[in-house]
């Protein structure tokens, strides 16, 4: 892998020691000690303890810098500058399940902009990372978005809602427009993985409404890096971390926004 900036080598070396506890957790789960955070969101002691150790390794080298990650919060909350943006572990619920698909999250902002993440998934051992302007990665390879030209063909991905969500009308007729006009939709459980894996062309395409900024604040820039188009849309500027992400190869973008956009169902 050809990415050496400080940032990204803290953030590996951080997901390599957090991931030991999370693979012995993972060959646990029945023993997972489970509290109920929310309707249809839970919280495992695992998640706690991938997140401490996240926190701890990060703050040795920069103890300075802000912090938003989903389980602590905010800590340091004065520097906007530099930030770590983390989720301990995305995909809880496959997790919890004994489903191998879920990734520890870390993005890297500086001045508002993510300048580099990763995103893995220590069961299957793949580690997608990228830095701006040095290219996105899988483990030592070099990755890039498929090259599908029409929607038709595409094999897209989608998630939630959540079981307390307040637009799950609306979020069912998108998904109606959406699958009458591609090949075919996925739900896997991931955010983090479902941007991953359009930045190495295994999906065309990702969408998603309710989504919070650490599910997907290192797959910006390894989806950019790969040559994929991201954007928001329907943003509140009261919720910054509330995130309804459009995220493609970049050739079918503007066609899965119409048919997100469109109104009548076919
Ligand atoms: C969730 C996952 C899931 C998405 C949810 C997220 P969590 O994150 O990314 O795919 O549909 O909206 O909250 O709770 O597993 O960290
Ligand atoms: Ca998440
Ligand atoms: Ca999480």
């Amino acid at each position: 892998m050809r990415l050496n900036s400080p940032q990204i080598n803290l953030i590996t070396r951080a997901c390599m020691k957090a991931s030991r506890s999370l693979i012995r957790d993972f060959g646990e789960i029945e023993n997972l000690q489970v509290s109920a955070k929310g309707p249809g969101d839970f919280v495992t002691s695992a998640d706690k303890r991938t997140e401490k150790i996240l926190i701890e390794e990060l703050q040795k080298a920069h103890p300075e810098y802000g912090i938003i990650t989903e389980e602590a919060g905010v800590i340091n909350k004065s520097n906007t500058k530099n930030r770590w943006i983390i989720d301990p572990i995305d995909g809880t619920m496959n997790f919890l399940n004994g489903i191998p698909q879920f990734a520890i999250s870390i993005g890297y902002e500086e001045d508002k902009e993510i300048k580099c993440g990763v995103i893995f998934n220590p069961i299957t051992n793949e580690m997608f990372c990228a830095e701006k302007g040095n290219g996105a990665y899988l483990n030592n390879a070099r990755i890039r978005v498929s090259n599908k030209k029409e929607i038709k063909d595409a094999l897209l991905v989608t998630g939630g809602p959540k079981r307390a969500s307040k637009i799950k009308d609306k979020i069912f007729s998108e998904y109606v427009n959406v699958s009458n006009n591609v090949a075919n939709v996925r739900k896997f459980g991931s955010a983090a993985l479902d941007i991953a894996y359009v930045a190495c062309g295994r999906f065309d395409g990702y969408w998603q409404r309710e989504l919070n900024y650490w599910d997907i604040a290192a797959g910006i820039v390894i989806l950019k890096e790969a040559g994929g188009f991201v954007d928001f849309f329907e943003e509140d500027t009261n919720l910054p971390l509330k995130k309804n992400i459009l995220a493609t190869n970049s050739n079918i973008h503007e066609e899965l926004r119409e048919l997100i956009n469109k109104k009548d169902i076919e």
